[in-house]
Parts: C-alpha cells; structure tokens; sequence
C-alpha cells in the first residue's frame, strides 16, 4: 500500500483511517518519503483550535523552490515545466525546461537581492498571466521573502490597500496585460495606486504589451536589463517550516481584505500530495489548470503543487471566448493536455455555444476533469462529462478554499464513484463535520449544515497578516474547537458531501469571493447615495450576479437613475474592479431593518431572486412596510 499515490477505493478507506487515527505518522512519512528537507522537524504537529495556533513540521528547514525545481534538475533537467500558451493564438508557446526554470527563478531571485529584499520582506506581484509571473514567486520563495500576488483585474485602490496592509517594499508589474482583444495599461494602474503607498522603494517592469509607460525616476525599473546581467545561480535562503511563503487576500464581512498567511513546510506537503492523487498525475502528462495566479487555485494548482511533483504545467494568458470558444478545446489538442481543471462558470458560458466548438478538436487525451470555486450545477456537470470528457475522465469537484490552501473534499479519479453536484469525500487528513445553527454537531447521513473541520491539515493559514484576533473571529469563533468555512452542505445517505453555498456574506460571482460589505463602502462614495445592501441572485453563467438595494439621499427623477447606476458601477470598478459591478441595480426608499438596526438580507435575497410568495417571519422588522414597496418595484 502507498499512502503517497491512492489508486484504489479500499486503499482510499485504509489511508484515510490511518490519517485520521495516528495524523502524526502519517503526515510525517508523507513529508519523509516526498519532499526534500535540510533539516528534519522535531515535531510533526502542535495545535490549538482556541488560541488559534497550528505549527506543522516545526523545526524543519527547507526551501520550497528546492523541492519544486532543483531536486527534479539530474532526472527531469530537459523536462517542460512550463508551457506559456499566449493571448494571441498566432504568437508561440513556449515551453521551459526545468533547467531553464532554475535559471530565470535564480537570475529574478538574484534581482531582487540586488534591490535589497531580504527574508522577511514582502514583494508585491502585479502581473498577467505570463511565465514571469510563476517565476517571479518562485524567486521571491528562493530568497524567502514573502510574496503577495494581486490579481490583475483589480483596481488601483484594491491594489494600494492591499500593499499598504502588509506593508511591500517592492511590486512587480508589466507595462500592460492582453486578455482577448483588449490590452489594459497595468503599469498605468499601479502609478496610480502607488500616490498612496509610500513604503514603496522599487517597481520592477516587464515588458509585455510594448505600450508606452511613465517611468518614474529611481523607483521603477525595466526588469529585462536587470535579469540580463544577473547570474543564473542563487543559492536557496533555508527557511522553517513554519515561515510565511506567501500572503493572499481574500474577501470577508467587513471592507478590509482579509491577508491570509500560509507557512512553507505545510502548504507544500500538503498541495504536493494533493495534486498528486486529485489529479492522479503521472510523469509525462501534460496538466492545464484554466485559473489565475492571482487566486488561491494558481498559486498551488499551477505553481506549488504540479511543481512539487515535477509535473507539466501549462498557464493560459487568454480568455475562454478569443478568439472564439473554441480556444480551450484547442488548446487541450494542441498541446494534448490530460488533466484540465477549471471552474463552473467557465463551463457554462462553454456550454452556451455551438457544440461544433468543441466537436472539432481532438480532446482523446483528456484524463481527468476537474471543477473548483463554486457549487456546478446537474447540466453544467453533465455536459462537462458527456460533451468534453466523453464519459471516460472521471469530474473531481474540488472544495476548498484561500484559507484551505489545498482542496478539502473531492473525489480521487478512477478511485471515488462520482455524484454530479457533490464533492464527494474528505481528501486524506480532512475531519468535516456539519453543525447546526446552535453548534450542535450532526452525526449520521442525510443531514445538511454548516460545514466545519475539526483536525487541523498542513496546508491551513495560519493567521490573517496584521491580524490574529480577526483570524480567530472568523475561523474559530462560530463553533469554538472547530474551523468554520462560512459554507454550508449536505451529506448523502452514503457520506457524500454536497457543498450547498455561503451562508455569510460572502457571494461568489463567476468563481470569485466577493464581500458584500466592501461593495457596499464603495457605493456609499457616492454623494448622491445614502445607503445600499447587497445581495446575490442566481445568474445562468456567473452562478450568482449581483442586485443592489440604493437609498438615495434625494429622490431623484427616475430619469436620472440610468446614469445613476453607470456611476455606480463606475466607482465599483475603481475601488474593487470590474468583477464586482451589480447586474441590477434598484433604488428605494427603505430597506427592511430589524430593531436592532441590522438588514434583513434574507428578505431582499427572495427580492432579487423573484422568490416572492412567502417572506418568511417578518414580524421582527421595524419596517415592515416596506417589503411590499421593495416587491412592488423589484427589477
Ligand atoms: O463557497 C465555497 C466556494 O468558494 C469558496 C472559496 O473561495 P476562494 O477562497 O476564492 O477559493 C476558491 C478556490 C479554491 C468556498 O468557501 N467553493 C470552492 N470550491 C467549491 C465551492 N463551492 C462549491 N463547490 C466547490 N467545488
């Protein structure tokens, strides 16, 4: 029996026992026998769900871009690690050796000790979809400074913010990004966000798009002569286990993002061996995950994890629809991908279109298919299955989390029956439990709750940066002893999980996490408005959009209100970005309040849904009138 590569039902049962029962020696022959140390821990694991704190591996030292890249140089030097697959399917792919993977990581690394980041330091990355930014983590890893990627979508004000909470030295950024046939000036976006940073030294620039950039004098830098002149060797910082790798933000119930820490030794073990066996990769596969480093999923599904396993991982710069939707299908045939792994909004809008765009490519090579970042719906599930993987590559429906840092519940391929709609099974090492409202643990099948977990796993974060009370708050507060994932599911008469959705106030538009609260801050900007709630709807493609409840100060003429929402949706785009523009937007006079003051998001979630026959108890509202005006109104 392997507990590192799970192939078969019986073996699945008896690891995860073995995970469950003695999570010490399991964990620690799995890092023992996996994964390169240069020192060995001293304990595998001390926790403390109250405090909270949780060490894996403490002790142990290593570097994480040793694992990823060095160890493989003497048996997979000449082996593809990265495949680019360009914007613009007219322009090359490139393919980068593992060698020559270690020579860029090495010359950025060495880069950026030149511009004085030290172990410790963070290092903002700024980047589209293209192989600088992989290597630009790696080499922030190599020197063990601690990166922060922001998704390149995001607005200048979300970008300053977020390098301001954790204080970066340096950002790394491009002069400008192509997604389908728009090309959006990056290095413009962070000029601007940068007024408000001051703790901002240096500006490295790729040169991606040629597009014409301000540069300022003695804080930017084009990054290309730099590399050019850096030696192609750099000697790895040894790191503890326990050392932050990397911060990553993520939405929550108030305005400010929430900088999750992840920790190196853990996070590693832990996304190596679930690559592994969730996508049962073997040595010459060709993996493709569709997601963008600057999410969760990209950080350890395209970068840490297929690495660590010395796997083929390509990264898209595209969009699914450009030049038309047939480019993923395409792309699997060209570069004969066999597990590809994307999320359910992707599916559906793929599903939308004429079947010709994926009939006419070649997808034989197809192993697995994988679905992660919301729940996928039968017909999504079904055409994902029948029309791309022809009933022959298992789906694995992947929940996890940023927090979770690695997937929770899933299937393992050829191993787990699957369920369309469900998640399935705990992943090795993972103790869910659903609870009900009052914490009470429900045992048994067919029962439906919120989702928590009671054992810590090594790739959990282990605090929000700046911020450790607000970390317990949210994580260890809701059900003391246990993490709380803010989602709630189901388990089925034979222990499958069916993850049912957010049961706070997070909603998840097209796969992103989005805060209802910083929409709502952002609303409020403007002068013509006096308050605003947020609430999701079930959208065909986005899984939910977004409808907006807008008190305005003065009543103004309804004429008004169309250029009213453009404005809205304008100062949306800039304090957040454009992911999170509202599909509907009504103004009202009111919004339904309890006496202590709070919105009834219940009653304006049945609103925005057209759910209208029964609002449930509305008897605690100070305003109960104003349902019906809300109703009377709804868009
Ligand atoms: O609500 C769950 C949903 O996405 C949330 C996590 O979002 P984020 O931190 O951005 O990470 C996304 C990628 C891991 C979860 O709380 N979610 C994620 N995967 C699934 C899912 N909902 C249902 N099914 C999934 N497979």
């Amino acid at each position: 029996m392997s507990n590192y590569h799970i192939k078969h039902l019986e073996e699945y049962y008896q690891v995860y026992r073995k995970s469950v029962r003695e999570p010490e020696n399991f964990w620690g022959e799995v890092a023992e026998e996996h994964f390169m140390w240069r020192k060995k821990w001293d304990n595998v694991l001390s926790w403390d769900f109250n405090t909270p704190e949780v060490k894996w591996f403490q002790g142990a030292q290593l570097n994480i871009t040793e694992n990823c890249i060095d160890r493989h140089l003497l048996t997979r030097g000449d082996k593809t690690a990265l495949i680019f697959e360009p914007n613009n399917p007219e322009e090359a792919a490139q393919h980068i050796t593992y060698r020559q993977l270690h020579a860029r990581v090495c010359q950025l690394a060495n880069v950026l000790k030149d511009q004085g980041v030290k172990k410790g330091d963070r290092v903002c990355i700024y980047l589209p979809m293209i192989p600088e930014l992989s290597i630009a983590l790696l080499a922030c890893a190599r020197i063990g400074a601690i990166h922060s990627v922001i998704f390149a979508g995001f607005s200048s004000t979300a970008l300053s913010t977020r390098i301001n909470d954790s204080d970066c030295k340096l950002v790394i950024t491009s002069d400008g990004s192509y997604r389908g046939s728009k090309s959006i000036d990056l290095k413009a976006i962070v000029d601007e966000g940068l007024e408000d940073c001051p703790g901002v030294e240096t500006v490295l620039v790729v040169k991606r798009t040629n597009t014409a950039v301000t540069m300022k004098e003695g804080r930017d830098k084009w990054l290309q002569p730099l590399l050019d002149k850096a030696y192609q060797d750099c000697v790895p910082e040894i790191m503890d286990a326990e050392d932050p790798l990397f911060i990553l933000y993520t939405s929550g119930s108030t305005g400010k993002p929430k900088g999750m820490v992840h920790t190196t030794g853990g996070y590693m073990v832990y996304t190596g061996y679930t690559f592994k066996n969730v996508f049962q990769y073997t040595e010459n596969d060709v993996y493709w995950c569709t997601a963008d480093i600057g999410w969760i999923t990209g950080h350890s599904y395209i970068v840490y994890g297929p690495l660590a396993n010395g796997a083929t991982t390509l990264m898209f710069e595209g969009v699914p629809s450009y030049p038309d939707y047939s480019r993923f299908w395409e792309i699997v045939e060209k570069h004969k991908v066999n597990q590809f792994y994307t999320a359910p909004t992707a599916i559906r809008a793929l599903a939308k279109q004429n079947i010709s765009f994926a009939e006419k490519h070649d997808l034989s090579s197809l192993k697995v298919l994988g679905s992660v970042g919301e729940p996928i719906n039968e017909e999504a599930w079904h055409w994902y299955n029948d029309v791309i993987g022809k009933k022959k590559s298992p789906i694995v429906d992947t929940w996890w989390q940023t927090e979770t840092g690695g997937i929770m519940i899933t299937p393992i391929p050829f191993v787990t029956p699957t369920k369309p709609t469900y998640a399935t099974l705990p992943f090795v090492g993972i103790q869910p439990a659903l609870l009900d409202e009052k914490g009470v643990e429900l045992k048994g099948n067919q029962v439906e709750g919120r989702l928590c977990i009671k054992f810590p796993w090594p790739g959990m974060a282990r605090t929000i940066w700046g911020n450790h009370e607000r970390y317990k708050d949210t994580y260890f507060s809701a059900f003391p002893g246990m993490y709380f994932s803010g989602d709630g599911a189901l388990r089925d008469e034979v222990g499958y999980y069916r993850i049912t959705g957010r049961v706070d106030d997070v909603i998840i538009v097209s796969g992103h996490n989005l805060g209802t609260a910083p929409i709502e801050d952002a609303i409020n900007e403007h002068p013509a408005v006096a308050e605003s709630a947020i609430v999701g709807f079930p959208h065909d493609i986005k899984g939910n959009a977004l409808y907006g409840f807008v008190i305005l100060k003065e009543s103004g003429e309804s004429r008004m209100h169309d250029n009213l929402r453009k404005e809205i949706n304008q100062i949306i785009t800039e304090h957040i970005g454009p992911i999170a523009k509202l599909d509907k937007i009504q103004f009202t006079s009111g919004l339904p309040k309890t006496r202590s003051g709070k919105i009834m998001r219940r009653i304006l979630r049945k609103i925005a849904s057209k759910d209208m026959s029964n609002m449930g108890d509305t008897s605690t509202l100070l305003n109960p009138e104003i349902v019906d005006v809300i109703k009377d109104s709804a868009l």
